[in-house]
């Protein structure tokens, strides 16, 4: 009789390892511990054996009995908690998937970009590193011009710098194309200046070029009055200032009413009532010539703006630093 236990005790553990669901849960309480399972067949057939043995049988009987029913509860929760984990709550709020958004400075390039393509001009850029040639030689630069110094300019070595603006991607440009050439030139520039609140060591500009047989001072002004209507608002007013550049002949600068207080004056435009936009004029012939182009047959204007200050003023943000600091909870705000 109690090798029969033990064999049944055999039986159990093997049974209960294989327990996998609770349909498999439910037979296997059936084969064991309902009332006509082996347990309870054991106890009857206790009854028969001779007195002597009834105690020893019957304990350990009692025990195998306590073990079972113990080692089915713990079964049925191990499979309860199982599915827990498996269940899935469709009518929980989902979690809220962060959306990364665009820095003002490429939201005010793209603007700037989608209304010069729309008036036909591509989209065009070059190097951040330099060549001397290109940053200063081909655009007319004299070889004693002040922004040549290194105290304005980061040299890394007697060749190569990091470009003060992006006149050097015209060059890169029209030395790859033949004209008619109009295109737009957006990049980061770097100037070695001291970092205040109004001035970076780095900033953005856009420069725009158009070269063709007979383009003229008054396609200048037509493209750049429709970019300041469209970027400024239709009521905005502007003024061409005469200027100088190496590499435009004659050179303008371009001021807008100040669209904070309309002309009036105020501490955005310094209480003039203009903002300073851009530098533009038409292309040196000696420009021209650098690239081989025939200044007899081609002409053509260059602008180029600032992109940092625009953004500031568009947003009004008070402190150009904040635009390359990266704090999220100032780019958020956009
Ligand atoms: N490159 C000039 C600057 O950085 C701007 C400019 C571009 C002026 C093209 C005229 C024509 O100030």
């Amino acid at each position: 009789m109690i090798d029969k236990i033990e064999a049944a005790k055999r039986e159990f553990d093997h049974d209960a390892d294989a327990v996998g669901d609770e349909r498999a849960l439910e037979s296997f309480r059936v084969k064991f511990l309902s009332r006509n399972g082996i347990i309870s067949k054991l106890f009857d057939e206790m009854k028969a054996a001779p007195n002597e043995e009834k105690p020893a049988l019957g304990k350990a009987l009692n025990q195998f009995r306590k073990g079972a029913e113990e080692k089915f509860t713990a079964l049925e929760e191990k499979l309860q908690s199982d599915g827990e984990e498996d269940a899935v709550d469709l009518s929980l709020p989902g979690e809220p998937a962060f959306v990364g958004g665009k820095h003002i400075l490429t939201q005010t390039i793209d603007s700037i970009k989608d209304i010069f393509k729309r008036m036909g001009f591509s989209v065009y850029e070059g190097p951040e590193l330099e060549s001397d040639y290109h940053n200063f030689e081909a655009l007319n630069f004299p070889p004693d011009h002040p922004a040549r110094d290194e105290q304005d300019t980061y040299f890394v070595n007697d060749k190569f710098l990091l470009r003060t603006h992006t006149s050097p991607v015209q060059i890169r440009l029209m030395q790859s194309t033949k004209p008619p050439v109009r295109a737009i030139m957006p990049g980061k520039v770097y100037r070695n200046e001291a970092i205040n609140a109004r001035s970076m060591n780095h900033f953005y500009q856009v420069e725009g070029l158009h070269v063709d047989t007979d383009v003229t001072f008054a396609d200048l002004k037509s493209a750049l009055m429709r970019f300041a209507a469209e970027f400024y608002g239709e009521n905005s007013r502007y003024r061409f200032r005469a200027s100088f550049f190496p590499f435009t002949e004659p050179s303008a600068e371009m001021d807008i009413s100040c669209f904070l207080c309309g002309g009036e004056g105020c501490r955005v435009c310094k209480h003039t009532g203009w903002l300073e936009i851009l530098g533009c004029g038409m292309v040196d012939p000696n420009v021209l010539k650098a690239v081989g182009y025939d200044p007899d047959v081609y002409s053509g204007y260059a602008f180029g703006m600032g992109v940092d200050r625009t953004a500031l003023m568009r947003y009004a943000v008070p402190d150009i630093r904040v635009l390359y600091e990266n704090d999220i909870r100032f780019l958020r705000q956009f």
